[in-house]
């Protein structure tokens, strides 16, 4: 089995990808392998966090990461406490600081951190202080972790799956990503999953192509790793995956009109209307046709059918959408498991100072 020989992770965070190396990818994603059979048994449960306590703190809307932050917490036996910003103190103007503190003074072992503010998790962590792993599970439009790492782990069973020759499924079991492109089409500019994705995949090996329109897919993202690309229709016969983006419209100033469907021209000129945006970039059936036939389709969700997918490629065959959802499960495990381990061995380390 890939990964037995595996190297030790050393971060009681995870705040990002960008940064960590690929012996630390590799970790949590040999890691989350080994724990993916947990879910399968009849009893999906092991002891391996009991008399743990991880603690949800999700000041932003969430659906696949909060469920399976908290799904991923009890398979391993670790007791589970849940805060969203609306019936909690900070609605009444309580910082992340005080709230971060005020909650490890409960006596919690991790912390799973969502907010709109980019740099969250990093006061977040700052706050806990050591001893306390710190889990960032989205930050403005700063970094996503486990979503790139979930995407990594997706992508590469399913390129296992329809890889016929040996050595080049051998090297993808190793998360060894060479020749491997993916295309991220769309709001990239706003995306903390796009940030992740692009340290996380360039970092195993791969190629990203960030693609759209100018305004959505500038030129200075190449600064993080990725080429950027206008024409989706020149990317797609060239690529293993395309991850199609939501439009973030609650990250962009005119996003009441923009979800309403009407022309931006006006109030937000640097971005096109929805009608523009969708007729050049949206993945069509006619679009999906140009892709190779092992390409995979893929969506971090929640989706917005009709505008940046249509609902019967979301629905296809190439769809690793719900792939996608079971591979956080365990990434997710993954995660909690050697941050906590990081940390109680962070903590040791500090106190034989003493
Ligand atoms: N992909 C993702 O982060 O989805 P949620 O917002 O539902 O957690």
């Amino acid at each position: 089995m890939p990964g037995s020989d595996q190297h030790p992770f050393p971060h009681p965070c995870l705040l990002g990808l960008s940064g960590l190396s690929p012996d630390d990818l590799r970790t949590l994603l040999f890691t989350a392998r080994s724990l993916a059979d947990v879910s399968q048994r009849s009893i999906k449960k092991v002891p391996s966090l009991r008399g743990k306590v991880v603690a949800n703190l999700f000041f932003e809307d969430s659906t696949r990461t909060r469920l399976s932050f908290t799904l991923a917490a009890q398979r391993l036996s670790a007791d589970v406490i849940d805060l969203t910003e609306s019936g909690s103190s900070v609605s009444k103007g309580e910082t992340i600081a005080d709230t971060v503190s005020t909650v490890v003074a409960m006596g919690v072992d991790a912390l799973i951190i969502r907010h709109k503010a980019a740099g969250a998790s990093q006061v977040a962590a700052r706050a806990a202080g050591p001893g306390v792993a710190v889990i960032n599970a989205g930050d403005g439009k700063h970094e996503h972790p486990t979503q790139g790492l979930l995407d990594i782990y997706a992508l590469v069973q399913h390129l296992v799956e329809h890889e016929t020759n040996a050595a080049r499924r051998e090297k993808l079991e190793h998360f060894d990503l060479t020749g491997v492109t993916l295309a991220i089409v769309g709001d990239v500019v706003s995306s903390r999953v796009a940030r992740s994705d692009i340290a996380g995949f360039t970092a195993l090996g791969a190629k990203v192509i960030a693609v759209g329109p100018p305004t959505l897919a500038p030129r200075s993202l190449t600064a993080l790793g990725c080429e950027v690309e206008h024409d989706l229709e020149r990317v797609l016969p060239h690529v293993d995956a395309v991850n199609m983006l939501r439009i973030q419209f609650e990250r962009h100033d005119a996003g009441g009109a923009l979800a309403k469907g009407e022309s931006s021209s006006k109030s937000s000129p640097s971005f096109p209307s929805l009608r523009e945006y969708t007729h050049s970039y949206a993945l069509t059936r006619e679009r999906a046709a140009m892709l190779r036939p092992h390409a995979a389709v893929m969506h971090p969700g929640p989706m917005n059918r009709g505008i940046e997918i249509a609902g019967e490629v979301a629905d296809g065959p190439r769809s690793v959408v719900l792939d996608q959802v079971t591979s956080g499960l365990c990434v997710r495990m993954a995660a909690l498991l050697l941050c906590i381990q990081a940390a109680e061995a962070a903590e040791r380390a500090a106190a034989s100072l003493v």
